[in-house]
């Protein structure tokens, strides 16, 4: 994994945590002529805007993910991307699963291995804290293996 190369961000909802690791990849690696996009596994939020908690933890750090929108995650993704990052390991399992049913070159990879970045849905601001911090050390260690 040491080669720049264009990145999808996945997670479950694609509001979360994809759109904000999209945002600070997309802000850390300005100096690559790549593509960083992200996508969910699931469909349910297809269409709508980033959660609100993930726009103002992005703001706060510079960051502005407010003009994206959610999608799922297709097959032509496994071509169009290099790498395709996931936060844990359902995400992992889950892109699996549908990459091994085509013939594609996509690297799959938990964003910050060895650990995962848990789904903050459910939880409070604090949760967005962390998953921020873990997003942002995820970045750091793919575009450190890039160098
Ligand atoms: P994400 O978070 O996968 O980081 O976008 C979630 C968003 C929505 C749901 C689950 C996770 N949901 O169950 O609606």
């Amino acid at each position: 994994m040491h080669k720049p190369g264009n990145v999808l961000m996945v997670c479950l909802g694609n509001i979360c945590r994809s759109p904000l690791a999209q945002g600070v990849f997309e802000n850390m690696s300005k100096n690559f002529k790549i593509k960083v996009d992200s996508a969910g596994v699931a469909s349910y939020h297809a269409g709508y805007p980033p959660d609100k908690r993930s726009v103002n933890i992005a703001q706060k750090n510079g960051i502005d993910i407010s003009m994206q929108k959610a999608r799922q995650i297709r097959t032509k993704d496994f071509n169009n991307f290099d790498y395709i990052f996931v936060m844990d390991k359902e995400n992992f399992h889950d892109v699996r699963e549908l990459f091994s049913y085509h013939k594609a070159n996509s690297i799959i990879q938990l964003l910050n291995d060895p650990f995962e970045i848990e789904d903050p849905y459910y939880g409070d601001d604090k949760g967005f804290e962390i998953v921020y911090d873990k997003i942002y050390q995820g970045c750091k260690r793919v575009l450190n293996n890039w160098k």
